[in-house]
């Protein structure tokens, strides 16, 4: 469980997320949405440690991040995924090198044992003989698979995508989201995907939390956001 509690960041005294209370569940899908510029990426980041808040706390299986020593907060940190937005793979790296990355630095596989992992969860993305291929030959949606293979190459428990289907055609967009869904299945995760797709809201059905003006503004079921007649959600949902 990610338990987020009175989170509240700023930069530059500019307050983005005010007195944040978030629950996300061990092995549900929690859909965080609300529109461009909310800090929907700022507090992916914070979960991840990479920003540090103004107050409050974020405990990932029962250990504030943000009171651990470097190596506690190392351990917690790769039960976490990140599936940044865009796929953030290294251009000179090719697939294979991209996806192998984590095992290389934090395991003592052998070279075999890495090449068999790698293509296993590439062959489970649709990904087949493009190992040798660079990022640059790749169309944006298998640059999004190869950057989801590389996130569940260390098993995580929790996989946090950041916006996964923007910029992608609406095809490939329900492909990825179909991939995601398959990963949670699959594996058993907590899947976290933040969003302001209604299309990806729509085929996830998850559980929704809401940002709007600093705060979250709804926590709950799909169908009650979609029937919600608050001001801000309807206007969301139209904007879509
Ligand atoms: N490192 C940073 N320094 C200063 N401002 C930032 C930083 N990261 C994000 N912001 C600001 O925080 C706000 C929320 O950004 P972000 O979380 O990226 O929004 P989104 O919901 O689109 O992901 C924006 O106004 C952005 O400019
Ligand atoms: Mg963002």
């Amino acid at each position: 469980m990610i338990e987020i509690k009175g989170l509240t960041i700023s930069f530059d005294g500019e307050t983005v997320l005010e007195n944040i209370d978030l629950i996300i569940r061990k092995n549900e899908i929690t859909t965080i949405v609300g529109q461009s510029g909310c800090g929907k990426s700022v507090l992916m980041k914070t979960i991840e440690g990479l920003i540090t808040p103004e107050t409050g706390t974020v405990s990932v299986d029962g250990n504030n991040i943000f009171s651990l020593s470097r190596k506690d907060l190392n351990s917690t940190r790769r039960k976490l995924a990140m599936l940044f937005q865009g796929a953030a793979l290294l251009d000179s790296l090719n697939v294979y090198q991209n996806v192998a990355l984590p095992l290389m630095e934090h395991s003592k596989l052998s070279e075999d044992k890495i090449l068999a992992l790698v293509t296993d969860k590439l062959k489970l993305l649709g990904l087949i003989d493009i190992l040798d291929k660079m990022p640059s030959e790749l169309s944006g949606g298998m640059k999004k698979r190869v950057a989801l293979a590389r996130a569940i190459i260390m098993q995580p428990e929790y996989i946090i995508y950041d916006e996964p289907t923007t910029g992608l055609d609406p095809i490939i967009a329900n492909e990825i989201v179909e991939l995601i869904l398959k990963l949670h299945n699959n594996f058993a995760v907590t899947s976290i995907i933040i969003t302001h797709d209604l299309n990806c809201i729509r085929k996830i059905k998850g559980r929704i939390a809401m940002i709007h003006e600093k705060k979250i503004v709804f926590d709950g079921t799909y169908n009650d956001f979609i029937n919600d007649n608050g001001v801000y959600i309807k206007k969301f949902i139209n904007m879509n």
